[in-house]
């Protein structure tokens, strides 16, 4: 029994800069490179890399970039019985600049992405009853993500919500009781507590203020929240009903004073928790550690899902199955075998995208006089 990911898949168009531009401004960029993400997909990668059995949910154009998207989860193991196409959109693209700082920035084009409604959730019961652990996200249609949530509470399952991208209007009340947690970062946090209108969200500038913003979305019905604080302390708070803060803090080692690119940290975090939660048995509170583990090694590499450890790479007291304490499991076979060999696994990732996605990019440069390669620029 593993994880459930309703969600988002897309394609990165990911160029390293050395800032960000300005309004009207044009700089020189040093790198440029096509990289599968998108919230769900992300989430999902990160937990079938950690060797849970991970079922998408998910819809793409029918187009080349979403053949290559079901040819990427197939490689690492993700299973896709439940990922369908449209021919009423392009499959989803993120244009990402990435600043030296490791800061982004992300413009979304949800395509297909927008497709995905209650229907598709329906079609995919198979999936929500061999799971535990449910995902979702709100780069979906809301009604596609409450439909998730819905069939994941009627399944049995452990809801976990990840309010990301922080949403625009106040969601629906009915929301909250279904999730056993939600999972915003801070900005999010504060934006859901809105009551009536976005103007009206708590504050989060101050820890005490995060937590009091926690516990407003506590009162609303959910299980637990579980805040991550990337640009605060790098670590996540959980906060239950009743009970004190809990604060897990990114270990001595992992603390960079640098980072390569935070896309996707979120992601890695939440792909980790329904992971140890689902595989590895762990209750909440005991798989955070590892979910902070997880996105303190992503946001020292480049990319989403390319940023995300293989289980062979993490401490074995964190992400070892106890014994008696959930199911045995074996990495699906294609996992196995990058499992030993991260590092062509890494490129393998990102010349399969390249290769099926590059006549999309020489087609677009040839058409308007320019030369240039897919995946230019500084090592990777
Ligand atoms: P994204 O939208 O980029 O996926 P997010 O905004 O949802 O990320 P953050 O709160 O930035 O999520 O970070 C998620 C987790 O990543 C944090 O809880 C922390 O474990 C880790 N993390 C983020 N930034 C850093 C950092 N600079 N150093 C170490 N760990 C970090
Ligand atoms: O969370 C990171 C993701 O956000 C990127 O992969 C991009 O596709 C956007 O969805």
């Amino acid at each position: 029994m593993g994880v459930v990911v309703v969600g988002s898949a897309n394609v990165d168009l990911v160029t390293n800069a050395p800032r960000f531009a300005e309004p009207g401004e044009t700089l020189m960029a040093t790198q440029f490179e096509q990289l599968f993400g998108g919230k769900g997909a992300n989430q999902a990668v990160a937990a079938s890399l950690l060797g849970s059995s991970v079922f998408m949910v998910a819809k793409l154009g029918t187009d080349s970039l979403g053949e290559a998207s079901i040819a990427n989860f197939h490689s690492l193991g993700v299973d896709t019985s439940h990922v369908t196409t449209t021919g009423a959109a392009a499959s989803g693209v993120a244009q990402i600049t990435v600043a030296a700082s490791g800061q982004n920035q992300i413009l979304i084009v949800p395509g297909a992405n927008g497709e995905l409604c209650a229907a598709d959730i329906d079609a995919a019961a198979p999936a929500f009853a061999a799971s535990r652990v449910l995902l979702t996200q709100l780069e979906v249609p809301v009604p596609a993500t409450l439909a998730a949530l819905k069939a994941g509470r009627a399944a049995g399952l452990t809801t976990v919500f990840n309010s990301a991208p922080a949403p625009t209007e106040p969601l629906p009340d009915e929301l909250y009781p279904l999730c056993d947690v939600v999972c915003p970062n801070e900005t999010e946090t504060a934006l859901l507590t809105g009551e009536t209108a976005l103007a009206r969200s708590m504050p989060t500038d101050t820890i005490e203020e995060c937590e009091a913003a926690a516990r407003a979305i506590l009162a609303k019905g959910s299980g637990a929240v579980v805040m991550t604080l990337g640009g605060r302390g790098r670590r996540c708070m959980l906060v239950l009903p009743g009970q004190p803060a809990t604060h897990v803090q990114v270990p001595p080692h992992l603390r960079a004073e640098s980072v390569a690119d935070t896309t996707g940290a979120g992601d890695g975090f939440l792909g980790a928790l329904a992971h140890l939660m689902a595989s590895c048995g762990k209750p909440l509170a005991e798989a955070l550690p590892g979910a902070v583990h997880v996105a303190s090694i992503s946001v020292q590499r480049r990319g989403a899902q390319s940023s995300y450890p293989l289980a062979a790479e993490l401490p074995p007291d964190i992400f070892g199955v106890e014994a008696g304490d959930g199911e045995p499991k074996a990495a699906p076979a294609p996992l196995a075998k990058q499992q030993t060999e991260a590092a062509p696994r890494r490129s393998h990732h990102r010349s399969r995208l390249a290769a099926a996605a590059g006549w999309h990019a020489v087609d677009t440069l040839v058409t308007s006089g320019m030369v240039l390669g897919v995946g230019t620029g500084g090592a990777a």
